[in-house]
């Protein structure tokens, strides 16, 4: 009786269909039931990790779908849309995420400290600790110095002995430091030591005053390959550089990161903010390429005889994938992506293949809403969780810790890591260590927790995985513990 008469009550007082963020929704839908802190009352609590109706996303998707009357749990989907119930999704996994995150253990190291993981256990060592700003991407030469981007567009050299050189080298191209652009990846090529080529990823463009005397930028990712001599770049040469028209103003979404294989380089460019566009094969934002190291396009790349398509296009609708590492197994190219609001994404990179962005995704807008864009004839359209013909993830993250550096950890200091992928994390300020076989996520393990903001993470020469860190900015090395 009592049951029916809340089940009544409920549905007569919140039935109109509603459209608003996903946090009034809860508060006026949800709160009444699971509490205004999610921690449970009639209905149970929503942040303990306990489902007792299942814990996929799928299952508690259908625990707020089809609800359960017996128990006195509402069914919404007569209330909400599928993606309204989608966001629900994505914003008790936020919830429950901070609330469990309270009381973990993760393995945050300290320098004079030991840390244990499942595995591994490793001391931090301190690479550069002052003097750098914004660095991007770190890459190792032969003598055992590496080379480090700084957003604002420097190229630097931290020697062997681990000292950062004041002066930045010379010569180097110009970059558009606009938003989450500028100088971003650096890579050596694989026969560096013979032909001396470095391969820089930026922010290409042009930034000029308008008629207000405002400043207005228009920038898209290119890439370009030069050598270091006498301390100065030179024998330049672009690699990638699109049709200004492609340029945008968006300081969102540049992508880049390379891989180097057989004669090839394959290198991202994000969406620039320009959504949909990403679908189409005749524009370069939101695409993996895949060029002649010397920058021809292979004659076998998918799109060469599309009409229309960019012929160096490999794969695409992507969003803004910031990790891009081969499994040297099995020459599996993977790339880590970031969502929105939820739904960062680990794929496994295919010629030809659509990941879906905008039309898939297990995200929503960051203010709540569901994530809708406007499709090919400028209507607007409601994103999906999945959708034939385009490729879903290896595994996701919900909610979202905003991937950035991916590589392979193929060195011999840290056995028991052997082959797994190291995943960095701006906004959960982590590394996460994936275990991959035949293609699939066995299981993952945070290692590196709340140290910085994960720009970079990668395996050097000597074995150490070195991090590039965001705020404060430094570069730090994980080293196996003495016992
Ligand atoms: C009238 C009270 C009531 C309201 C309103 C209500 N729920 Fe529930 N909810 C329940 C009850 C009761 C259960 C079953 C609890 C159990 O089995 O422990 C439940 C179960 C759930 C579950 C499954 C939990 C599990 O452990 O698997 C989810 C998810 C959920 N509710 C989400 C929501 C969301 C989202 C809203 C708002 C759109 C909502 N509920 C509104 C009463 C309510």
């Amino acid at each position: 009786m009592k049951v029916t008469f809340l089940i009544t009550l409920a549905l007569a007082s919140f039935a109109p269909a509603q459209n608003a963020k996903i946090e009034e929704l809860y508060h006026k839908n949800c709160a009444g039931c699971h509490g205004a802190n999610f921690e449970g009352g009639v209905g149970g609590s929503l942040v303990d990790g306990v489902w007792n109706h299942g814990s996929s996303d799928e299952e508690i998707y259908r625990s707020i779908a089809k609800g359960n009357i017996p128990l006195g749990m509402i069914p919404w989907e007569d209330t909400f849309k599928p993606d309204q119930i989608r966001a629900f999704v994505i914003f008790l996994r936020e919830q429950e995420k901070k609330n469990l995150s309270k009381g973990q253990n993760l393995p945050s190291p300290s320098l004079d400290q030991q840390t244990k993981t499942e595995l591994e256990n490793y001391r931090l060592e301190m690479v550069v600790e002052n003097g750098l700003k914004d660095p991007w991407a770190i890459a190792f030469l032969p003598d055992g110095g590496r080379l480090v981007t700084e957003k604002s567009g420097k190229l630097r050299i931290i020697s062997a002995a681990g000292k950062l050189d004041p002066k930045a080298i010379e010569g180097t191209p110009q970059t558009i430091e606009h938003g989450q652009g500028g100088l971003m990846e650096v890579a050596l090529h694989p026969d560096y030591a013979k032909n001396g080529w470095v391969y820089l990823g930026l922010s290409d463009g042009t930034r000029a005053k308008n008629d207000q005397g405002k400043d207005e930028v228009r920038c898209i990712t290119a890439v370009v390959r030069g050598k270091i001599k006498n301390h100065r770049w030179v024998n330049q040469e672009w690699i990638f550089r699109a049709d200004p028209k492609f340029q945008s103003g968006a300081g969102v979404h540049f992508g880049t990161r390379f891989v180097f294989d057989k004669g090839y380089i394959y290198f991202v460019i994000g969406e620039r903010g320009g959504m949909y566009e990403v679908q189409d094969l005749s524009r370069p934002n939101g695409k993996i390429h895949r060029l002649h190291d010397d920058g021809r396009v292979p004659r076998d790349n998918p799109f060469v005889k599309t009409k229309d398509a960019m012929p160096s296009i490999w794969s695409y609708g992507h969003r803004n994938p910031q990790g891009l590492a081969m499994d040297a197994r099995d020459g599996a190219l993977y790339s880590t992506e970031h969502g929105p609001r939820g739904g960062d994404e680990l794929n496994l990179i295919l010629p030809a293949h659509n990941y879906g962005w905008p039309v898939v995704t297990l995200g929503m807008h960051y203010n709540g809403m569901p994530m809708d864009y406007n499709g090919p004839d400028g209507q607007k359209v409601m994103s999906v969780t999945q959708k034939a013909g385009m490729t879903p993830p290896v595994t996701s993250w919900v909610p979202s810790i905003a991937v950035c550096g991916l590589d392979f950890y193929t060195g011999d200091k840290f056995p028991k890591w052997k082959n797994d992928l190291l995943v960095g994390a701006l906004a959960q300020k982590e590394i996460r260590r994936v275990r991959i076989e035949n293609k699939s996520v066995v299981s993952q393990e945070t290692i590196f927790k709340d140290v910085g903001r994960v720009r970079d993470v990668a395996m050097g020469p000597d074995g150490f995985i070195y991090v590039v860190l965001n705020g404060p900015d430094r570069i730090m090395r994980l080293v196996p513990a003495q016992d």
